[in-house]
């Protein structure tokens, strides 16, 4: 099950694609919450700008989050300081302290019923082996002045080690927040706003930006903005290399308990992140967790199950009414990327690796997109630079891809199952005269088979039968069972192999 509370009472109506050439002054690849904003900012200049999304506006990451607006991203800001000193980290916090005005201030002048509360976020721990993690954060709390609670007194139905909460924090409905925004971008003269149209490729020359569409239509632009969640403009730029995909799971349901409400969240393995939200005339518990890298999971079912057990056990939850999951990107020197692409295309502008934190960094990229477009000075410019070392400077990065090349060599070893046979609703891969297929039944018994190999670099995927994807436990692209294409460095969709009826 796949159900999203923010996406459930989704009121847009349908944007139509792009079926023609097109000329803009910036075109903005991607309708999450990064893209939207981005659109909004660029309004307010007067640029021309169009949208594109290859499905609908927030049915990426964007609608699967946990809607936290939050200054406090697990324990970052120790681990800012020890990679990237002082003033690098106070331009981390004073860039998100500002994304986060920004969206009080556009919520308030817009009048956005968007359920947004101010709460108290806290960093707790119940391991007596993390609090020198705790003491550490604490300790980078004090260098940069950010005002602290240190395990204030809480009710809470648990027992906790420790705790360092910091006020005036927020939640939302990102979805309702965004909604507003674009009914304030619907019918204006020079924005445009495309849905279920695919971008394929980017090219900069001679100053001028040339986008290839799935449909085989161009969009000519003197920037873009490449907010896909991944790039879609890998083919040199070796992004899969620096970008883990981690997933996360969320359920949500109404419970029974009194506690200290506030946005909480543990330090230590598994997460368990801790928010309520209101919903219809009461309040649901919304838990988050249970993260890993994406293909590498056997059974999905059980991380929802972990945190259903979590909520039951200490909240009294009910049976969970909303489970979504998905998965966003980390880099590996903890920022994310924002700006130009490479040095060679100063005009091709990304934003990417969030690390589960996006709603401020994505409001912080939209205005660093902007000031780069008008050409104007912005502080946080080379702290976010896509083209610096540090990221790669890590024992995680090479890590990680030599663990890639293990994954791409080891699964060719692997046994594969090699019968056809599948009960409806279920998903699996097997091999068949020495090469990997995946299969799908659906409840109504159509079968669906698709080339089990990942378009990237040759993975083999794995199926994911709660979401009825296939994930690819390289670098994370991942397909729905008719092998479309929805992120990752793939791009395009799988190979589908007609069924026969026997
Ligand atoms: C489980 C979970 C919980 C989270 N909770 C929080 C939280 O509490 N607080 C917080 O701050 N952050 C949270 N995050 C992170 C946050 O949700 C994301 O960082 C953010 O939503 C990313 O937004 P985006 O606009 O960059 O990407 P997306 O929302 O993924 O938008 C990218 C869009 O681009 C489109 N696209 C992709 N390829 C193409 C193409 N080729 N052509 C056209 N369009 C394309 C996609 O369809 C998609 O709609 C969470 C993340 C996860 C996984
Ligand atoms: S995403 Fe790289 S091989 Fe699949």
């Amino acid at each position: 099950m796949d159900r999203s509370l923010w996406l459930h009472d989704y009121e847009l109506k349908e944007f139509p694609p792009l079926e023609d050439d097109l000329e803009v002054y910036v075109l903005v690849i991607g309708g999450g919450i990064t893209g939207i904003i981005s659109t909004y900012l660029l309004r307010d200049e007067g640029v021309k700008v169009a949208l594109i999304e290859q499905k609908r506006l927030m049915h990426g990451t964007t609608g699967f989050t946990t809607g936290k607006l939050t200054i406090q991203h697990d324990i970052i800001y120790q681990e800012l300081l020890k990679k990237h000193g002082l003033e690098k980290t106070r331009l981390y916090l004073d860039s998100h302290l500002e994304a986060s005005q920004f969206i009080k201030n556009t919520i308030n002048e817009l009048n956005i019923a968007c359920d947004y509360e101010e709460r108290t976020s806290f960093i707790y721990t119940q391991s007596p082996k993390e609090i020198p993690k705790l003491i550490k954060e604490v300790e980078a709390y004090q260098q940069l002045n950010i005002p602290y609670l240190e395990n204030p007194p809480l009710n809470l139905p648990f027992a906790v080690e420790g705790v360092l909460g910091v006020t005036n924090q927020a939640h939302f409905h990102v979805v309702k927040y965004l909604q507003a925004i674009v009914k304030e971008l619907e019918n204006q003269g020079d924005i445009y706003i495309y849905e279920n149209t695919k971008v394929l490729h980017v090219k900069e020359e001679d100053d001028i930006c040339v986008t290839f569409l799935e449909n085989g239509r161009k969009v000519r632009s003197r920037y873009v903005i490449l907010v896909s969640h991944y790039p879609v403009n890998d083919t040199l730029n070796s992004y899969f290399m620096k970008l883990k995909p981690m997933m996360a799971y969320v359920v949500a349901a109404y419970y029974d308990k009194d506690f200290t409400d506030g946005d909480y969240i543990n330090i230590e393995k598994p997460t368990r992140s801790i928010r309520t939200h209101p919903y219809q005339d009461k309040r649901i518990l919304i838990l988050a967790g249970e993260g890993h890298q994406c293909g590498h999971t056997s059974n999905d079912k059980k991380h929802y199950q972990n945190l259903s057990d979590f909520g039951r056990m200490y909240f009294n939850m009910d049976t969970p009414l909303f489970m979504w999951s998905t998965q966003d990107y980390e880099t590996f020197d903890k920022l994310p990327y924002i700006g130009a692409i490479n040095k060679n295309n100063p005009r091709i502008l990304l934003t990417t690796g969030f690390k589960k934190w996006g709603m401020l960094t994505s409001t912080l990229s939209a205005m660093l997109c902007r000031d780069i477009i008008l050409n104007k000075k912005n502080a946080y410019h080379d702290l976010y630079s896509p083209c610096r070392l540090t990221d790669k400077l890590t024992g995680k990065f090479f890590v990680y891809n030599i663990s890639g090349v293990g994954r791409l060599i080891g699964d060719r070893l692997k046994t594969y199952n090699k019968s056809w046979s599948i009960e409806p609703g279920k998903g699996k891969i097997i091999s068949f005269r020495g090469k990997k297929y995946g299969i799908y039944k659906d409840e109504q018994g159509e079968t669906y088979i698709v080339k089990a190999i990942c378009p990237h670099l040759k993975c083999i995927l794995t199926f994911n039968n709660e979401h009825k994807t296939y994930d690819c436990p390289c670098h994370g692209s991942r397909f729905n069972y008719k092998g479309e294409y929805l992120d990752g460095p793939a791009i395009v969709n799988l190979k589908r192999i007609k069924a026969t009826k026997k």
